[in-house]
């Protein structure tokens, strides 16, 4: 199921023209065992790109390694670039400029929308923090490359237990679900450890005043965000829902 990804990229190739072709993992040899180089190989003879949007990174190198055609990560549970762009796209358009501003994550710091957040943000210098729960840091390799990025681009990184001291000054406080696509056997045991990791007033209020917040969507209300900031005036959900067509289109176009 995908709300997002599947009906922006189909809309996106519409728009540009072009036409989509949905496969899930029942259309094709894919969920019964063909490799993904074959697989990567032979949609190549057919067709002009591939987005795809799985649970493992290696599927989508394996696409790009052993495919000749463009492979777009529409999400993986490791990466989730497409929205990344779409959220600075967001940034931009309500800020003017996103050099300089600090942006601070409160949720999974090892998840899909933690390390995209980290590795875009120190790109483009904008200061990221990450506030999470012990044991849910982003992975160190990660957290390296961002670090690198943060010398290349003058930005910083900061990782951090304290879900105020990342949130505080922050120009964007984004949060994501507790539990990502592929945890559902953890969700009772992460509801208790992400108690209290929850974007609410007392959390914004540390924020710039003029401060917006951002969630890649689905959302739990009461869990990772109270209704009064999702729902309330800072809040731009649904302008960055709606940039995922935007961004998209121009890394098609690309
Ligand atoms: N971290 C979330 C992102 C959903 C777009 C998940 O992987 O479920």
């Amino acid at each position: 199921s995908s709300t997002r990804t599947r009906v922006s990229f189909e809309v996106g190739i519409q728009q540009l023209g072009g036409r989509a072709l949905f496969l899930s993992d029942r259309d094709i040899q894919l969920g019964r065992g063909e490799p993904i180089a074959d697989t990567a190989k032979v949609l190549s003879r057919f067709i002009d790109g591939i987005m795809i949007r799985t649970f493992a990174q290696a599927d989508v190198e394996g696409l790009a390694e052993h495919g000749s055609i463009p492979i777009i990560n529409g999400l993986t549970d490791r990466f989730h670039p497409c929205q990344v762009l779409a959220d600075l796209l967001t940034i931009y358009e309500h800020k003017g400029t996103l050099e300089g501003l600090k942006l601070a994550f409160i949720g999974d710091g090892a998840n899909n929308m933690g390390h995209s957040l980290m590795l875009g943000c120190s790109k483009l210098g904008l200061n990221v923090a990450i506030g999470s729960p012990k044991g849910y840091h982003p992975d160190p390799e990660i957290e390296g490359w961002a670090r690198e990025n943060a010398k290349a681009f003058g930005s910083e990184v900061l990782i951090t237990e304290d879900y105020m001291e990342a949130a505080k000054g922050a120009d964007v406080i984004y949060t994501d679900v507790w539990s990502s696509m592929g945890m559902e056997s953890e969700i009772e045991q992460r509801k208790k450890i992400f108690a209290g990791c929850c974007v609410d007033d007392k959390l914004m209020s540390v924020a710039k005043p003029d401060a917006i917040f951002l969630h890649c969507l689905p959302a739990h209300r009461g869990e990772e965000v109270s209704a009064s900031v999702i729902d309330g005036p800072h809040s731009v959900v649904f302008d960055e829902a709606e940039n995922r067509l935007h961004a998209q289109k121009a890394v098609m176009a690309l």
